[in-house]
């Protein structure tokens, strides 16, 4: 075991080759297939980043109604689906249930399981885009005992999932489009980063030849916990417990900094970003402009702004560049869109979607070997068997 390099949390280890996102952590620059994340948060919609991330160009315009069209046909999703989804108690998770409701999805589309050739690749990405988002509403739906919805044909994907998360039999919904707006935004600021924890769980279980839909669920329990996708809905209960308890922000910031407690700041820090998030960038200037447009008020808001002001000019925050990350504000944008704070890691797997589809899709391309890494062994020497 001389030869093994010990890298524990993989810090400085590189696991595969990429052509899908560029990440500078120093200059804080992200790029997805060489088209900058301002760029394209302005510019485009989630499903031409999606089409443009998971197939590598930006699809023309015929390419982006057919993409469209295809994600559309496999948007049913069998109704013995619905017996899993009975079998939770209301109270699951939704990230839990999104998980097993990923993976029971190859028991139901046998034939995604393995990929052959291009174009069951191309359905197995349609299906998982469409299939997804259906599910992913419906963990919602589930815990508030309402009926689960269609996909409406009508609509555009952002749209749609407005409409399977909040359309009732009571009458119809129409999404503001402020609100398509903002979410086509933020899905398009979380659909890629590299070989994260999550990703890089989607490319190792697929790396032994397992499907697309049971190599996403595992990114789905990945991103649950709270130190990745989970900070998200973590971020928005310290900042909801530091209002209710009077507001005082400094009280935390100490916490944090306290060795002997284990609170962390969430949405602080990133493992690669050590100047800034530029995601949080783009992110905070959307929850001023969407707040502002939609006219809500949330003394939320001006907690985090005070919470970050303090711990931005805060000696222990400076000196280990701990900068606000991608899920200190997203949070705020989905209450103003009247998103429970328990679906929030859900809206992130939404957005990350595209990503894991493409990871997996480049790892199986390239024919990379199975992940397998090794460890140095710290245990007993060879012992001596008697009771
Ligand atoms: N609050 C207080 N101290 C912190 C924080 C924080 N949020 N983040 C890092 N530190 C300290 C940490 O205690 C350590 O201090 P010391 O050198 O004295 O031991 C130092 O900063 C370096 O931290 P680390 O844990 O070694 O860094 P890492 O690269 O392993 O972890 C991280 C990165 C994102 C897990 C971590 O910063 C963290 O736990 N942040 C809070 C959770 C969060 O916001 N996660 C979302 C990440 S971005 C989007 C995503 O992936 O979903």
């Amino acid at each position: 075991s001389g030869l093994i390099t010990l890298d524990p949390g993989y810090k400085n280890s590189g696991s595969c080759k990429s052509e899908i996102t560029f990440l500078d952590g120093e200059l804080g620059i992200l790029r997805y297939r060489g088209y900058s994340i301002e760029d394209l948060a302005e510019k485009s919609n989630f499903l031409e980043v999606s089409y443009l991330v998971i197939f590598g160009e930006l699809p023309t315009a015929e390419q982006l109604h057919q993409f469209e069209e295809d994600i559309r046909k496999y948007t049913l999703v069998n109704e013995e689906m619905k017996n899993i989804i009975d079998g939770f108690p209301k109270t699951a998770h939704p990230m839990g249930v999104l998980s097993a409701l990923t993976s029971a999805l190859t028991a139901f589309n046998p034939k995604s399981v393995n990929v052959e050739n291009s174009k069951e690749m191309y359905e197995a990405v349609c299906k998982t885009m469409g299939k997804f988002l259906v599910i992913a509403t419906w963990t919602y739906r589930k815990s508030m005992g309402f009926p689960l919805n269609y996909y409406d044909n009508t609509k555009g994907y952002v749209e749609n999932f407005m409409h399977l998360m909040f359309e009732l039999p009571t009458g119809p919904y129409a999404a503001d489009p402020v609100v398509i707006n903002a979410l086509d935004k933020l899905f398009i600021l979380h659909a890629d980063h590299e070989q994260n924890c999550s990703t890089s769980t989607v490319r190792m279980v697929g790396s032994s030849h397992a499907g697309l839909f049971a190599s996403i669920s595992a990114g789905v329990s990945a991103l649950w916990g709270p130190l990745h996708g989970g900070a998200n809905q973590a971020v928005l209960e310290m900042l909801e417990e530091i209002y209710k308890t009077g507001g005082d922000a400094d009280k935390y910031l100490a916490k944090a900094k306290d060795k002997n407690d284990p609170f962390r700041l969430m949405g602080f820090g990133h493992r690669v970003y050590k100047n800034f998030d530029p995601r949080a960038k783009i992110i905070k200037k959307a929850a001023d402009e969407v707040l502002g447009t939609l006219g809500v008020e949330d003394p939320i808001l001006a907690i985090a702004k005070k919470l970050e002001e303090s711990a931005l000019e805060d000696e222990y925050f400076k000196s280990r560049n701990l900068y606000p990350n991608v899920d200190f504000y997203s949070g705020i944008i989905y209450r103003a869109l009247g998103i429970p704070t328990d679906m929030f890691t859900v809206m992130f797997a939404i957005g990350r979607l595209p990503g894991w589809i493409a990871q997996w899709k480049e790892m199986r391309e390239n024919k990379e070997p199975i992940g397998r890494p090794r460890q140095v062994y710290v245990g007993h020497p060879l012992r001596e068997f008697k009771r």
